[in-house]
């Protein structure tokens, strides 16, 4: 489980330490993924949106921030005070208070190698995607192959994350998918730096 109250402590350096842990593809990445076409983008969801990475440059007409951190939201709130299609709130991801079939897109960046459990998250992104609706994830990945296993599984793990990190490789990435329903012709992976991967699985 994710401390919260670890996010309300870091909220304030959080894009710093994130820009230097992307070591200076920071904005680069940002693009990359909100570059990725989407069927629609009425209503789009950034779960575990942080300080919001990718809402600075979202161009979504309505956008849900959620978070569970207070702190995070705080400095979230500040930084887009200006954006009026932005609602931020405070939820769980793993029980989403919106109805089933309700977002045209669903983005989670850097958050889920927070998570030790992850198939509960990924089922309730499935169930809130409308149909034909798309799930773009940008996170670290287990690559599978030196040195850049090494930079995750050691580096990152230990240094950023303080030993509490879940990553999966890429084929796990499309089991996990395909078992919460997305279908396996529908999921696009693409490894970025060989330290990332991005997904885009269409519902
Ligand atoms: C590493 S940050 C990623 C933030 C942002 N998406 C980004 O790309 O920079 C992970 C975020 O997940 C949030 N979080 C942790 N557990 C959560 C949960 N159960 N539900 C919602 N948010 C959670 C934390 O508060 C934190 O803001």
């Amino acid at each position: 489980m994710v401390k919260a109250r670890h996010f309300d402590r870091v909220a304030k350096a959080y894009d710093a330490l994130t820009k230097l842990l992307l070591l200076g593809t920071y904005d680069r990445i940002r693009k990359k993924i909100l570059s990725l076409p989407l069927n629609s983008q009425k209503l789009v969801l950034d779960l575990c949106t942080g300080t919001g990475y990718l809402i600075k440059e979202m161009h979504a007409e309505n956008i849900i921030g959620l978070d569970l951190s207070m702190g995070m939201l705080a400095v979230n709130k500040e930084k887009h005070k200006n954006k009026k299609n932005l609602q931020l709130m405070r939820g769980d991801a793993f029980y989403l208070p919106f109805k089933n079939n309700a977002f045209d897109a669903v983005y989670w960046s850097l958050g889920s190698h927070e998570f030790m459990k992850i198939k509960p998250i990924l089922r309730e992104v499935h169930r809130v995607l409308k149909s034909r609706g798309s799930f773009v994830l940008f996170d670290i990945f287990d690559p599978g192959f030196l040195p850049s296993k090494f930079f995750v599984n050691i580096i990152v793990k230990y240094a950023a994350e303080l030993g509490h990190m879940k990553v999966y490789s890429e084929s796990g990435w499309k089991e996990l998918l395909k078992e919460v329903g997305f279908e396996g012709d529908r999921i696009r992976t693409e490894v970025l730096y060989k330290t990332s991967i991005l997904i885009k699985a269409d519902k």
